[in-house]
């Protein structure tokens, strides 16, 4: 009988690794920076607009959790994501004028936001975004997680997909109005998307398509793992 692999619970830390090696991607590329929990590209959200956003909320709540830190790992947490990304994403499971579908298809999805407002989008994104994020940890074997640091790190030269941290940050908290935080999300929901981007269910991002595209499962599976136990610098216990 062959020996189970041992789970290891690990809880990624990034601190005095050096990002020098990890290749850039395009001219686009931003140098990778940490950014708040909280931060937003949208200006402070006012009192009568985060409690708006937190009667939406309601809606929301058996699914995503009242604080945005779904417990079911079905479900994506929406804690401390940036509110641009979560307004985009609700637009983006609506079917914009003239298209067939939506940019990313989701029964639930696509009916809960196409019973929102714009005000209520941008209300509850702003909610969600000022909730402290409870961050996850992998659970892998060690091989896994190696190869899921490695691409994270450098990509997969060979296959030109670009380091998932040129983008997505150290910590994976990505940046204000351009990158979302995957860093601690749900494994098997980061799996899932790109999945998803890579069969064209998710038509919302040429970019990921590329990139997902070009990946095999093994590697979507090692990075999804690697990257739900990443952590922000400044959520790392002190
Ligand atoms: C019945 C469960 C359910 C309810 C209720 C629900 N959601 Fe979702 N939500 C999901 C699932 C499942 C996904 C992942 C879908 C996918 O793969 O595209 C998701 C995805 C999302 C995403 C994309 C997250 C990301 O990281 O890209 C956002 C934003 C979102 N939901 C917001 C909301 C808001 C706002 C409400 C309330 C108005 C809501 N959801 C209600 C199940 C639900
Ligand atoms: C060139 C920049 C860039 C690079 C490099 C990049 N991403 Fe992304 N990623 C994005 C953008 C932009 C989005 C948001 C797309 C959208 O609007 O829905 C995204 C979204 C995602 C999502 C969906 C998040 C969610 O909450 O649904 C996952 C998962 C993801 N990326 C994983 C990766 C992985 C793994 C790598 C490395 C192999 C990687 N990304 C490299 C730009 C990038």
């Amino acid at each position: 009988m062959p020996t189970p692999s041992v789970a290891v619970r690990v809880v990624l830390t990034l601190a005095g690794l050096s990002l020098a090696s990890a290749p850039s991607w395009g001219a686009d590329a931003p140098a990778a920076t940490a950014s708040s929990v909280s931060e937003t590209s949208f200006p402070a959200p006012t009192s009568a607009q985060l409690q708006a956003g937190a009667k939406v909320a309601q809606t929301c709540a058996a699914c995503h959790g009242i604080d945005g830190n779904a417990t079911s790992t079905e479900f994506p947490k929406l804690a401390g994501q940036h509110a641009d990304y979560l307004v985009k994403q609700l637009h983006d499971y609506r079917i914009a004028k003239g298209a067939k579908h939506p940019a990313r298809v989701n029964a639930i999805m696509n009916g809960m936001a196409a019973t929102l407002t714009d005000a209520q989008i941008r209300d509850v994104a702003l909610y969600y975004s000022r909730q402290t994020f409870k961050p996850g940890v992998a659970f892998a074997d060690k091989k896994e997680l190696k190869l899921g640091q490695a691409i994270w790190m450098a990509g997969i030269p060979d296959r030109a997909v670009p380091a998932c941290v040129s983008c997505h940050g150290p910590g994976g908290a990505g940046m204000p109005s351009r990158y979302p935080r995957i860093g601690g999300q749900w494994q098997g929901y980061l799996e899932m998307e790109l999945q998803m981007f890579r069969n064209d269910r998710r038509t919302n991002s040429p970019e990921m398509h590329d990139i997902a595209s070009r990946m095999t499962d093994k590697q979507i599976t090692a990075v999804a793992e690697y990257a739900a136990g990443l952590r922000a610098p400044s959520e790392l216990p002190r």
